[in-house]
């Protein structure tokens, strides 16, 4: 393996190190690039940039696999809860039978919010997006934390009140009063109490639903320097706190080319229902480029190859529907447009595969969840993802982000007023 890379720009030798990971993946270190040449690289999107070195979640894009610390998702996803899986992406390790209670029992400890939190979200537009609604709690959340806590507590905080929430938002949209938390339940139990128990009647707790959203959750844990987790550590970069710093990461995710795919995929399957199920023409609608519209849940940045979380999400999405004994029209119809563009040439030479956001939709919808909160739920499963990187950016004491450009606008020139 080589140290440095040597190269040559109009005549003048230069040599660059090169840094490996765990995988050999390799980088050419450029940051002095610009003092030692006068280049910059141009890389719109990221699409070649590394930004710092993490040691989170692994993604091979080529052969579809993603590990969280080092253990593969599918083995994740049969052996641990999402609140295992949170601590592990939190500390870096899995916990023990004590460390896993000591955790669940601190998060419980801050299972609820300041009454005034209510009265902000009383005053918020009903037609207000559920993401731009939790974003702005999120942020808002900050004003009502002491600010002398431990940073490990402001974590604790947060998987504590998200759920909350995130509840909150969806009862005020259906018309049912504030939720409080059931300490008495596990992390996903007393999520779905929150969001479904109504007033004066017993709630009965569903396990083959709460497995479901369990295992959702945990699909959603870290994807490593996605669009919203590349956000949060760029806030954090510039010394942005916690709450803010999460707040825009929500931002980030609600658009959708990222988190909210998930709730254009089942706009998208809906319409192709109704409008008679001509797949093969909505097909050719997507790999038309004079048309903007793109099959929703299809493609991905790294993977050139099946979504790993996407086949475990198809699996969930089929047991659910088929153990709570519904029948649901658009996983059929969603199993036949997978198949369809797979046979098609353009997916199969631009390697489009679907991605996790093409079956989540339909395992909340199993659940209960309507569309405008499918994105909440991501961002409910993202939280430690982005909390770790938030810690891991202020541990490797990464610098502010700040990308240069090339500037092609008017050359200096002076005012003349007429
Ligand atoms: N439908 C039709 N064509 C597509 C699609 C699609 N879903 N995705 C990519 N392409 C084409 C694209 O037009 C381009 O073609 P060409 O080379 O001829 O110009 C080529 O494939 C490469 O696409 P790209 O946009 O350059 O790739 P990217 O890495 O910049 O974008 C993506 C990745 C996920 C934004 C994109 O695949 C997409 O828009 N997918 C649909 C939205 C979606 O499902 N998003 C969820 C992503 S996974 C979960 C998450 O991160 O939140």
């Amino acid at each position: 393996m080589c140290s440095v890379v040597n190269f040559n720009i109009n005549g003048y030798h230069y040599k660059l190190p090169v840094i490996y990971g765990t995988f050999c993946e390799k980088a050419i270190n450029i940051s002095k690039l610009r003092e030692s040449t006068g280049f910059i690289t141009f890389d719109p999107g990221f699409k070649n940039t590394g930004i710092t070195k993490s040691s989170i979640s692994f993604i091979d894009g080529e052969k579809g696999e993603l590990l969280y610390r080092g253990y593969p998702i599918e083995q994740i996803i049969n052996q641990c809860s999402f609140i295992e899986t949170s601590y592990l992406i939190l500390n870096g390790e899995l916990p023990n039978t004590a460390q896993l209670k000591s955790f669940s029992e601190k998060i419980k400890k801050f299972n609820s919010i300041h009454k005034e939190i209510n009265k902000i979200l009383d005053n918020i537009p009903n037609s207000y997006h559920p993401m731009g609604i939790l974003s702005f709690l999120t942020h808002i959340l900050d004003a009502f934390i002491n600010n002398s806590l431990r940073e490990e507590d402001l974590y604790l905080h947060l998987l504590a009140k998200l759920p909350i929430l995130a509840a909150l938002t969806y009862r005020k949209k259906i018309g049912l009063p504030p939720t409080y938390a059931d300490p008495h339940l596990d992390y996903t139990s007393n999520l779905l109490k929150m969001f479904f128990s109504i007033p004066n009647q017993s709630y009965e707790l569903n396990p083959i639903i709460s497995d479901a959203l369990n295992k959702i959750l945990i699909l959603h844990a870290d994807h490593e320097q996605n669009c919203s987790t590349t956000t949060v550590r760029l806030l954090g970069s510039a010394h942005a706190g916690l709450f803010a710093s999460i707040s825009a990461g929500m931002s980030a995710l609600w658009g959708k080319l990222h988190g909210g795919a998930n709730q254009a995929v089942i706009e998208m399957l809906e319409a192709i229902l109704k409008s008679g199920g001509n797949i093969k023409k909505w097909i050719e609608k997507a790999k038309n480029k004079k048309d903007p519209f793109r099959l929703m849940g299809f493609g991905h940045r790294i993977y050139k190859n099946f979504d790993p979380r996407a086949k475990i999400a198809k699996k969930v999405a089929e047991n659910v529907i088929q153990q709570l004994g519904i029948s649901d029209p658009i996983l059929e119809l969603a199993k036949d447009v997978e198949r369809k563009a797979l046979q098609d040439s353009y997916f199969l030479e631009k390697k489009l595969y679907p991605n996790i956001d093409f079956y989540s939709g339909i395992i909340y919808q199993a659940i209960g969840i309507p569309k405008e909160m499918f994105t909440v739920m991501f961002a409910l499963g993202r939280l430690p993802g982005w909390m770790a990187h938030w810690k891991e950016m202020k541990l490797n004491k990464d610098p502010i982000g700040r990308p240069r450009q090339i500037y092609i606008g008017y050359k200096k020139r002076n005012i003349k007023k007429k």
